[in-house]
């Protein structure tokens, strides 16, 4: 090889190099905690986005990924965050009101949307951007909306007319919100972690609760529930979150690599979300296990005029201008 062509040679192996590899070149980890299964929408988009970073820093980034609440709980994993213990999660948007971002709340807010499109409107526009910048100040850098779906409501009994829910115990997150929404069902709404769920339900500890077909199906809710009510009442997804201090630490080049892989497992997530949800609700169906109830029009428009009237006191949590801006959004096409 000529002097000029190794020389060219070497400067492209170098720049390659620095392209992709930590400064010390041993692999940048990072772990990735969450606390549902891996065939769910969010346990697939992890898989999918550590597989893209994998190939695309040729291994010198790995992706570790730690579903099921394996490594923490959802109150913890965010504390975990924090301090570094994780680089990666992806919490439920009720979970951040807890630590001081009320107007995450917004998402709770039952019947604000009426299908993904209008949540997308949301997740893809100002107000969402915002949110996720307002992270910031305690040290986590958001990173992307994914989407789960709409939640039902189940129990051990037919829950239908307004009556049906007064004096139950239902399973919550940790959201004022959803405890307002429970309280004015008569309902008393008990927070518990995700992965005690199963367990509270089994046991009667709690009498039901809200959540998503995929998850109902994917931690087995279904076993110990006979009733379920299709509601679509209420939403729940994700916000895709780092430590902030890891992310600004990362060579500009590994970050547009993260990134590009975030956008497209992102998109990835937000494609199969509804179809896992109605493929989740199917295979509860085929069970046999528990029953589906679909509401009469008027129980639908009783329960909704029900949910809707915590609005006024919730607006002034969440902030008028939020919600303002959120309705606008709303109303583009
Ligand atoms: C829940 O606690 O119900 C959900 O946030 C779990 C999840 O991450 O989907």
């Amino acid at each position: 090889m000529s002097f000029f062509k190794h020389t060219l040679y070497s400067i492209v192996l170098i720049l390659g190099s620095i392209c992709i590899t930590p400064a010390n070149s041993s692999p940048i980890v990072i772990k990735f905690s969450h606390v549902v299964t891996p065939d769910t929408p969010k346990g697939k988009g992890a898989e999918y986005f550590k597989k893209l970073v994998e190939e695309r820093t040729k291994g010198n980034v790995k992706v570790q990924i730690y579903p099921n609440s394996q490594l923490y709980k959802d109150k913890e994993e965010l504390e975990a965050l924090q301090l570094g213990a994780v680089e990666m999660l992806a919490p439920s948007l009720s979970k951040f009101s807890p630590m001081g971002f009320t107007a995450f709340e917004l998402f709770d807010l039952p019947y604000l949307f009426s299908n993904y499109n209008d949540l997308h409107k949301v997740t893809n526009g100002k107000i969402g951007q915002q949110l996720l910048t307002s992270l910031s100040t305690k040290g986590i850098k958001g990173l992307g909306y994914w989407d789960n779906g709409f939640k039902v409501m189940s129990a051990n009994k037919p829950l239908v007319a307004l009556k049906d829910f007064r004096g139950k115990k239902m399973r919550i997150q940790s959201s004022r919100i959803l405890d307002a929404q429970m309280r004015t069902l008569g309902v008393s709404p008990q927070v518990m972690a995700f992965s005690e769920v199963y367990q509270g339900l089994q046991t009667g500890v709690v009498d039901g609760t809200e959540q998503t077909p995929s998850q109902i199906y994917t931690q087995k809710f279904f076993e110990v529930q006979k009733f379920i009510t299709l509601t679509n009442h209420g939403y729940l997804g994700y916000a895709v979150v780092v430590n902030k201090k890891f992310w600004d630490g990362l060579t500009p080049q590994i970050r547009s690599v993260l990134e590009a892989a975030m956008k497209e497992s992102t998109d990835y997530v937000n494609k199969i979300a509804e179809q896992d949800n109605q493929e989740s609700l199917a295979k509860i169906k085929a069970s046999g296990r528990t029953q589906l109830l679909a509401l009469t029009p008027e129980n639908q428009s009783s329960l909704k005029a029900a949910l809707t009237s915590i609005y006024p006191e919730q607006e002034k949590r969440i902030g008028k201008d939020v919600l303002d801006a959120v309705r606008k959004e709303l109303a583009t096409n």
